[in-house]
């Protein structure tokens, strides 16, 4: 076996079989990264970080529970099977599903665009506060992460 195939099997066997795929933690850089590529400002980077880590502690595939089942919350940035995502699991209950988006999608663990993208679409819709963090940990400029090092 050459040494571009060996190169090449050992990619495929280290990205396919991965732990990543069973969930994945990010930390701050990692989703100001993938953020930033997909054209969110760097100006508000910093606030994604901290909405992601009270929200789910950077867990990707975090599924939050609230009043037992009324509603869970999911992924990064735990957006609720009743508002934004429809939950699979639970077809006879509508979802207003602004996000048009099968809540699974939302908790994919290696993929965070779906997150991404919801996320903006939430924030266009309702602003920072849509995320109750927000005002309590988020809001302070002071108490941000920073994400200078990471780019
Ligand atoms: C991430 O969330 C999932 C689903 O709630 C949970 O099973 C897992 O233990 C969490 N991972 C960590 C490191 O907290
Ligand atoms: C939540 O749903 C599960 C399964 O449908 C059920 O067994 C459980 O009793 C429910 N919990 C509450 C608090 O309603």
């Amino acid at each position: 076996m050459n040494l571009k195939i060996a190169y090449i099997v050992c990619w495929i066997v280290t990205t396919v079989f991965s732990p990543l795929s069973e969930g994945r933690i990010l930390n701050c850089c990692d989703l100001a990264r993938e953020m930033s590529r997909l054209g969110v400002a760097k100006s508000e980077l910093a606030t994604w970080c901290c909405i992601a880590q009270f929200e789910s502690r950077y867990n990707t595939t975090a599924i939050g529970r609230l009043n037992g089942n009324w509603s869970n919350d999911y992924g990064l940035f735990q957006f609720s099977d009743r508002y934004w995502c429809q939950s699979s699991a639970k077809p006879s209950r509508s979802s207003a599903n602004l996000c048009q988006i099968n809540c699974q999608h939302l908790v994919s663990g290696d993929d965070v665009r779906e997150s991404i993208k919801c996320a903006q679409k939430v924030k266009k819709l309702q602003g920072w506060r849509a995320w109750s963090v927000y005002n309590g940990r988020c809001k302070n400029a002071k108490l941000l992460p920073s994400i200078e090092e990471c780019f």
